[in-house]
């Protein structure tokens, strides 16, 4: 229920401007060859959550009023919704093809967000969509968001390609938003995610037989976290406060509260793992253990349990690239060892105190933008934040 003034919902204010998000999307992924088009499509057709771009709208509302500096580079309308779908060579031998060409849908409404703004939301949810294609690749994973995953539908090969592809519709829909600070902070953020997930595959704090718990061992998740989850966020955030043309305060303002509150989402994400089923979760549970990987919960118990220290040298470190003679013998034992991983860490109070560090991130996102003006969308990023540290799914 909204947390908001009674009777109004929070997130109303940007309903409106959500409805034409995932058609625009879509248009942004025509593809000519239709099983491109078919494989880019695929997770816009799930119901996501679209927090990015939620946050971004939200964002962009909220600061809307507040002062502005001129910048070199804001450009109208006709420049940003000039339509993208490049039609292919397929289809300009068949002009009947899908792809022909509309202009980007704002709405009937006129409003705060600009047009510029508005491409930014789409932006994130694009490069956000292919991490989670290549990711469910990596993860070997086989269902997201209830449905079988990219990569069990079409294989690893079409998945791969397809995030390419997003990534690069989102490079050219940020191309045109002719503004080269954004443009380096999405283009940062694209890095980042690789930065990040290479940080889980290659534990260098972990990578020794017998790793000892140091608060390096925190650090390490942390920075991690932020380069996989909360870049994107904390990123977007600030490049919509720029494209509003803001002070510099409003634009570090917006960072702060994207950035804890991206840090927020994932502990919560990696909390889930541990004590939601699958069955709600919409994909597997269990699957960080299962991986190999040592988030929040595990390293909270491990802190005050020493003995899952054994554990964690056995098999986090190696993160499953290793190649065994006998694979199902080894599989056994790993199995084992996860199990009485999972056993120590749910007994502990590492899922505690994963909440509990979620909620300090959380009052600090929300302390963040605590000096702008009340506004509806201003009580819609406040009420993110309770969200985010409530949400199952
Ligand atoms: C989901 O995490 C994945 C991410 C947040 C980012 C993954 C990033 C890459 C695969 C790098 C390459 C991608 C791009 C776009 C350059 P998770 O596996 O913990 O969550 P899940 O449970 O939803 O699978
Ligand atoms: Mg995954
Ligand atoms: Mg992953």
């Amino acid at each position: 229920p909204p947390s908001g003034p009674i009777g109004i919902d929070p997130l109303r204010s940007v309903a409106k401007e959500m409805k034409f998000m995932t058609g625009n999307i879509r248009q942004l992924l025509g593809s000519g060859h239709p099983m491109l088009d078919k494989v880019s499509k695929y997770y816009t057709q799930s119901e996501g959550k679209y927090i990015r771009p939620m946050l971004v709208l939200l964002m962009s509302q909220a600061t809307a009023t507040m002062p502005k500096r001129s910048r070199m580079y804001s450009r109208g309308a006709e420049e940003v919704d000039r339509p993208i779908t490049s039609p292919s060579v397929l289809a300009d031998a068949n002009p009947a093809s899908p792809l022909t060409a509309q202009s980007l849908d704002n709405g009937e409404f006129a409003d705060s967000v600009l047009p510029s703004q508005r491409r930014l939301a789409e932006i994130t949810e694009l490069i956000h969509t292919a991490s989670l294609l290549h990711d469910d690749v990596i993860d070997t994973s086989t269902s997201r968001r209830g449905n079988a995953s990219a990569n069990i539908e079409f294989g690893n090969k079409m998945a791969v390609l397809a995030g390419d592809f997003l990534l690069g519709r989102a490079s050219v829909a940020l191309a045109r938003l002719r503004d080269p600070e954004v443009t380096e902070l999405l283009a940062t953020v694209i890095a980042n995610l690789v930065e990040g997930e290479f940080m889980q595959l290659k534990n260098t704090v972990l990578d020794e037989r017998h790793p000892v718990f140091t608060d390096e061992t925190i650090s390490y998740y942390l920075q991690k976290t932020y380069l996989k989850s909360a870049s994107l966020i904390s990123k977007s955030c600030r490049a919509a406060a720029l494209l509003g043309d803001h002070s510099i305060d409003v634009v570090e303002a917006a960072y702060q509260y994207g950035k804890n509150l991206g840090l927020a989402f994932q502990l919560v994400d990696d909390m889930l793992d541990y004590t939601v089923s699958g069955q709600e979760l919409g994909k597997p549970a269990g699957a960080d253990l299962e991986l190999g990987l040592a988030t929040a919960p595990l390293l909270f118990a491990w802190k005050t349990n020493g003995e899952l220290g054994t554990l964690v040298g056995r098999k986090f470190g190696e993160q499953g690239d290793v190649q065994m003679v006998n694979q199902d013998l080894q599989h056994a034992i790993d199995h084992a060892d996860i199990l009485q991983a999972r056993e120590m860490v749910i007994r502990s109070d590492g899922i505690e105190q994963t909440r509990a560090l979620a909620q300090e991130y959380v009052d600090t996102a929300a302390r963040a933008i605590s000096g702008f003006p009340d506004s509806e969308a201003k009580v819609g990023l406040i009420d993110m934040c309770s969200k985010v540290l409530s949400r199952r799914k």
